[in-house]
């Protein structure tokens, strides 16, 4: 059984003041959710002041990046030991922003993952397509090569699958269910080369536009586990929605 995995990605979003009323707003409206896992990954600088907020509840924190290495002279990075020191289960690595604007690549993606397990994170890999690749016909050769160099010699404990196509984040437009469907499959049947049977056990979130409207639709899908939310998690009341909608009422 894959306990649905919901993840909020603040981005470059929120103070830490906004950080602290956001999550007063939101812990009430989760209160009886049950059987979904849910994770927030606002920026570095309020990490600490999420940590106090979110404490005695069940919501768990991430970081939005992490560099591979333990400590040592590298301006701006912070470690995984950092981040778990900070309260921190898991870290968003690869991010298609993170490819685009700052230079990330397969195999620095690769490092920061296995540093990430190694000190005990949680990591949510990101994969995913742009437009030109898709309309190249080239989406499952970009993700088998995501998959295949990012993972390369790296264990399943302790990794999540984010797959997020770059045309969907942030433009509104989703992947319909069936197109996350099928890249999801293709991911899963990756995962099962690399892991044989505990592929089945490895959770796939989808990303990009995902909204309170557009959630159930992805979530009744076989191999969808969960959301990667940008946009739509910068609200208490619609990241709420969202996490309700993950699952069907009992
Ligand atoms: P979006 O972002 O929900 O705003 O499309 C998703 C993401 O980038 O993780």
């Amino acid at each position: 059984m894959r306990v649905p995995l919901i993840a909020a990605n603040w981005k470059m979003h929120k103070t830490t003041g906004e950080t602290r009323d956001f999550i007063a707003r939101f812990l009430p409206l989760v209160g009886d959710v049950r059987g979904v896992e849910m994770v927030i990954a606002p920026p570095f600088t309020s990490l600490t002041s999420a940590m106090d907020a979110l404490e005695g509840s069940d919501v768990k924190l991430a970081g939005q990046d992490v560099f591979w290495q333990e400590s040592g002279a590298f301006t701006g990075e912070v470690s995984p030991s950092m981040l778990v020191d900070v309260g921190c289960r898991y870290v968003i690595v690869g991010h298609s922003e993170r490819r685009q604007y700052f230079g990330e690549t397969d195999d620095t993606v690769n490092r920061k993952i296995a540093a990430s397990l190694a000190a005990g994170l949680g990591v949510v890999f990101c994969i995913g397509e742009t437009l030109q690749e898709r309309e190249s016909g080239a989406t499952f050769d970009v993700l088998k090569r995501q998959i295949s160099d990012g993972l390369k010699g790296i264990g399943p404990d302790g990794l999540v699958i984010a797959y997020e196509p770059v045309w969907a984040i942030g433009t509104g437009r989703t992947a319909t269910p069936d197109q996350a469907q099928e890249a999801h499959r293709f991911i899963r049947d990756e995962l099962s080369g690399l892991y044989g049977e505990t592929a089945r056990s490895i959770r796939i979130l989808y990303g990009g536009s995902v909204k309170p409207g557009n959630i159930s639709s992805l979530m009744v899908k076989e191999d969808v586990d969960g959301a990667l939310v940008g946009g739509a998690s910068l609200q208490p009341e619609s990241f709420a929605d969202i996490v309700k909608f993950s699952t069907p009422p009992t």
